[in-house]
């Protein structure tokens, strides 16, 4: 079984891509830690893709990396890929996204989430995106999940991320469909890439 290195340091995402890609014949393991990539892209994939690459050629072993974040119509998209770098906390985030936001009536938004895998050498062999669109409340609703979850409405079923049970918000989300649509793309992995 050919080893997978998630290109992230936290063991929670690799939980989480690790049932995403059940059920596929690779060993997913964490990056090592002194292994530090930068987010330098100016988009999601740019991201991804730059953290999968720079993790499989420094370990010469395949690699995938993802981002994803937060998009804003009437904040022109913000606060995108700054999502995670846009304050300290997650309450902090929200409280300055709901600010600059104000009593906007466009509360559209969307959640977006690119994933990429590298070869040994670096270069990108899969990309895949995933959109999930909403709302953002008023104010904050809802106990579970992280990040923005609090604030993301999704009319469809008439709850916030954060009011969400966790295995509903996995099947709609960014990142569930992201993972839905790169899944498909690796059963197809030509046999003799692999
Ligand atoms: P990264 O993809 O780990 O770089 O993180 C992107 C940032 O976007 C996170 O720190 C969160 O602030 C935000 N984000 C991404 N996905 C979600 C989500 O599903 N719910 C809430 N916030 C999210």
């Amino acid at each position: 079984m050919k080893n997978l290195v998630v290109a992230t340091g936290n063991q929670g995402k690799l939980d989480e891509i690790r049932e995403y890609l059940e059920g596929l014949n690779w060993n997913l393991q964490l990056k090592p830690k002194d292994l530090e990539v930068e987010e330098t892209g100016d988009s999601f994939m740019a991201n991804a893709c730059l953290k999968a690459s720079v993790v499989a050629q420094a370990l010469g072993e395949w690699a995938i990396g993802d981002d994803s974040g937060l998009m804003v119509d009437a904040l022109d998209g913000s606060p995108g890929i700054y999502s995670s770098r846009y304050e300290a906390t997650d309450s902090k985030r929200i409280e300055r996204l709901l600010r600059e936001l104000g009593n906007s009536e466009n509360r559209r938004g969307k959640f977006v989430c690119a994933v990429a895998v590298a070869r040994p050498d670096g270069s990108i062999v899969l990309e895949a995106e995933g959109v999930c669109q909403g709302e953002i409340t008023r104010s904050p609703r809802g106990k579970n999940g992280f990040g923005y979850d609090p604030i993301f409405y999704v009319p469809q079923y008439q709850q916030t991320f954060a009011e969400m049970k966790a295995d509903l918000k996995r099947k709609i989300s960014h990142r569930g469909l992201a993972f839905t649509n790169l899944l498909a793309q690796f059963r197809n992995l030509d046999e003799s890439e692999k």
